[in-house]
């Protein structure tokens, strides 16, 4: 079997969904249930005996090791994070806990489960990292994009966070020896995204009617990469990957959140028009992120050249997939509408207009 962490979040949930859509190896999938984790996520395995949900924090090394013990995972794939930039601006210390003493704990646990691995076992396991992009920081309009060369340089308590667990993972390699493998990753966007994010924002504030919140000048870029060619390349790395080495992975598709915002609008007018008038109507301009980094792009060709790894889906494909799984799925918004999500929109987005 697999343990994967953070199983119940947006990428770990689609990863899962889609590990037992190809698979028939068992998922342990260990999630605390933070605000960004939903079991609702992953209802239509309800009854599949291939997946074992347990409750429980990355922190807890004690926890981790037994259900090593028990379980005798080959792989472990770690997806749980704190994962958003504005909430990191808020609240920095549960990204250090989380994030850098929480990866740390499952690094532990990792090692002393592999150490009492032998032969083929101990040769095979893998230990994958999911990271993000941002732990390389800002690009100008001009500059080649993020390459696995390109030196660390985190802006936000986020990006500083999952940049400090990264170096936490090369160093158990280029220490211990334990077989790891990272994939840093571009923005990910498809179904089951918590709405706190920019496209899944969108899309709620817009059929709700209300303001859609566009940071400064909107002209920030972004690479985006609808989510299942994220949980794909994944795959192939865990499958193929040289231990101890880092993967870019990317959409080769670079979009001001401008442009996003409106060929979200585009889309909805297209396929549940207003009475009158386009949701392009709705766009406020509103004060930026401060610190917010300007440009992130990738450069996938390490994975494309030596796993033979290429997003399936184009932005146009994906996002269109996306706004009608959210016209879809209004329960699922109305869940996750009805927790304290309530209250964090009420502190990130009031007394925010434009001057
Ligand atoms: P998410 O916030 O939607 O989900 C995170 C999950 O981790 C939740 O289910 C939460 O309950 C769980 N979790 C949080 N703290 C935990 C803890 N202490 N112990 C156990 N579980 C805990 O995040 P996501 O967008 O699915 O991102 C998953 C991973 O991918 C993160 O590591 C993130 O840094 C990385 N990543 C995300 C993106 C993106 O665009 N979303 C892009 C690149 C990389
Ligand atoms: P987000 O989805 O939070 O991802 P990240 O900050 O990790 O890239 O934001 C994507 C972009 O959209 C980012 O440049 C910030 C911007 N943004 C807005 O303009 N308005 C919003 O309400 C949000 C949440 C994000």
């Amino acid at each position: 079997m697999i343990f994967v962490t953070g199983g119940a979040g947006f990428i770990g949930a689609n990863f899962v969904l889609n590990w037992l859509a190809q698979s028939d190896e068992a998922v342990l999938n260990y999630d605390k249930l933070t605000y960004a984790g939903n079991l609702n996520n992953l209802l239509s395995l309800r009854d599949d005996p291939r997946h074992l949900f347990v409750q429980g924090d990355i922190c807890d090394t004690a926890t981790l090791q037994s259900l090593f013990a028990q379980h005798r995972p080959r792989a472990i794939v770690h997806f749980a994070a704190e994962s958003h930039v504005d909430r990191s601006i808020h609240g920095p210390a549960a990204f250090v806990t989380t994030n850098v003493n929480g990866t740390f704990s499952l690094l532990e646990a990792a090692r002393a489960y592999w150490n009492t691995l032998e032969g083929e076992a101990r040769t095979g396991f893998r230990f994958l990292h999911v990271s993000t992009d941002e732990v390389y920081g800002t690009l100008g309009p001009d500059d080649a994009p993020f390459s696995e060369t390109t030196p660390y340089a985190p802006n936000s308590p986020y990006s500083a966070s999952k940049a400090a667990s990264d170096h936490l993972v090369r160093a158990y390699h280029h220490t211990y020896g334990l077989p790891v493998l990272t994939t840093n990753c571009s923005n990910n966007y498809g179904p089951y995204h918590f709405p706190e994010k920019l496209i899944p924002l969108i899309i709620t504030n817009a059929r709700a009617g209300k303001d859609l919140p566009v940071y400064g000048d909107g002209q920030q870029v972004r690479d985006w990469l609808f989510v299942t060619d994220h949980c794909a390349a994944i795959r192939r790395v865990l499958e193929a990957g040289r231990c101890g080495e880092t993967y870019n992975v990317g959409g080769w598709n670079e979009q001001t959140n401008l442009s996003v915002v409106h060929a979200i609008c585009d889309l909805l007018d297209e396929l549940s028009p207003k009475a009158s008038g386009s949701y392009r109507d709705q766009i406020r301009h509103i004060t930026d992120r401060p610190g917010h980094d300007r440009r992130y792009a990738i450069n996938a060709r390490k994975i494309e050249r030596e796993l033979g790894w290429k997003p399936a889906e184009t932005f146009a494909t994906g996002l269109r997939q996306t706004v009608q799984w959210y016209l879809a799925n209004d329960s699922w918004v109305s869940q996750v509408h009805s927790g304290d999500y309530m209250k964090w929109v009420d502190l990130q987005y009031s007394n925010k207009d434009a001057s």
